[in-house]
């Protein structure tokens, strides 16, 4: 069972007077890797529940090619889960857990062993099929939760923050893990994660979530480099968030000289920001730099805490009327230097203020 598209349309769930969603809409094509990503509460899960049929929506519809699909149960959209908390069978085997949804569908039994045989191939699980769930480890039990998922050959399949319960080093394989099979075996997958490292590295396209609104849709590099709002910004690591004013004289195409408080600066606008209003300039870490020239434009300011990261220091500095700037640079400072820091204007992403600092 397979499609062309999966389309979203006004996607909405409420709970009581509560919008946990609000209007989504998007369209899936066949093979993708699609990430939900967003904090906590952001409406996530609710999308993802609505998609396979475990939440009714309170509007909205979503057509699977010429099929609408919203009227119909969970079994009969034919999707395969991996929740975050594995949800196996504890009394049955690996092999058996992996088989159970074949032999529910009344497959022969070699039918049923020989793909059972390769789902947990797949997920290199063949030296344990005869243990039971709580003889795993918590990696090996999402490993079983994803073979019992793709041994249906569902039509797409959905992970809710199947990583969150492993430990770090464990998540970036499985994130590699997950990413090969959905290759290899061309699956369409919708993932769930608040990570946006986690996201960034899996996903085809990313949609950000906040108050169960789509902030964004896009490919890893658009949210990177192009984020459309602050709160995306924010998200996406751009850790230094100046609140300052437009300087109306310089404002050219979408350069503009961003002011306030002892602080100069170029950037680039996004969205419509009107000369002299209150603007909220955003940068990350690793694009600002410290200079030695003091007569450009620049931010002075004094180093409090330096942290050695490997191949650089990640240093706080804060200006003289207290805003607290985060900066990456290969060259250690000393707390108390007192240093001038730049930005590239390409890098200086300088966005309306809502005035909405949550
Ligand atoms: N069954 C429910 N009853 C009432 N409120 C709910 C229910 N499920 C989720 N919510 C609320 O809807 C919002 C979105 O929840 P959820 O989709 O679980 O967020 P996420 O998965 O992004 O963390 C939250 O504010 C949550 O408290
Ligand atoms: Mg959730």
């Amino acid at each position: 069972m397979t499609f062309d598209q999966l389309r979203l349309e006004g996607v909405t769930r409420r709970f009581g007077s509560h919008d946990a969603l609000t209007d989504l809409t998007l369209t899936i094509e066949r093979g993708e890797f699609i990430a939900l990503l967003g904090p906590s509460g952001c409406g996530k899960s609710t999308a993802l529940n609505c998609l396979a049929g475990l939440l009714p929506l309170s509007s909205g519809q979503i057509w699977q090619d010429g099929t609408r699909l919203d009227p119909l149960p969970p079994e009969r959209r034919g999707f395969g889960m991996v929740f975050q908390n594995y949800a196996l069978f504890p009394h049955l085997s690996v092999r058996k857990n992996v088989a159970f949804g074949l032999q529910m569908r009344g497959l022969s039994r070699a039918e049923v062993r020989r793909r059972t045989d390769e789902a947990i191939r797949l997920v290199h699980l063949e030296d344990q099929t005869g243990k039971l769930p709580g003889q795993l480890s918590g990696g090996q039990q999402q490993r079983v939760a994803i073979a019992r998922a793709v041994v249906l050959e569902p039509a797409l399949v959905l992970m809710d923050e199947p990583l969150s319960n492993l430990d770090a080093k464990l998540r970036l394989e499985m994130r590699t893990e997950i990413r090969r099979l959905h290759q290899s075996l061309g699956l369409t997958t919708v993932y769930v994660t608040h990570d946006q490292e986690e996201a960034l590295s899996m996903a085809d396209r990313l949609v950000v979530l906040r108050g169960g609104r789509v902030q964004q849709i896009g490919t890893p590099e658009d949210l990177h480099t192009r984020p459309v709002n602050r709160h995306v910004a924010d998200f996406m690591g751009f850790r230094n968030l100046l609140r300052l004013r437009a300087d109306a004289a310089a404002a050219e195409g979408t350069g503009v000289v961003v002011e306030g408080d002892g602080v100069r600066l170029r950037g680039t606008t996004v969205g419509a920001v009107a000369a002299g209003a209150t603007v909220v300039a955003a940068i990350r870490p690793e694009e600002l730099s410290v200079v030695e020239d003091t007569t450009g434009d620049g931010v002075a300011a004094t180093v409090e805490v330096v942290e050695y990261r490997g191949r650089e220091f990640a240093v706080e500095a804060r200006t003289g009327s207290g805003i607290q700037l985060n900066i990456r640079t290969s060259v250690r400072p000393v707390p108390g230097d007192k240093i001038t820091v730049t930005a590239d204007p390409e890098h200086l992403l300088v966005f309306p203020d809502d005035g909405d600092d949550t």
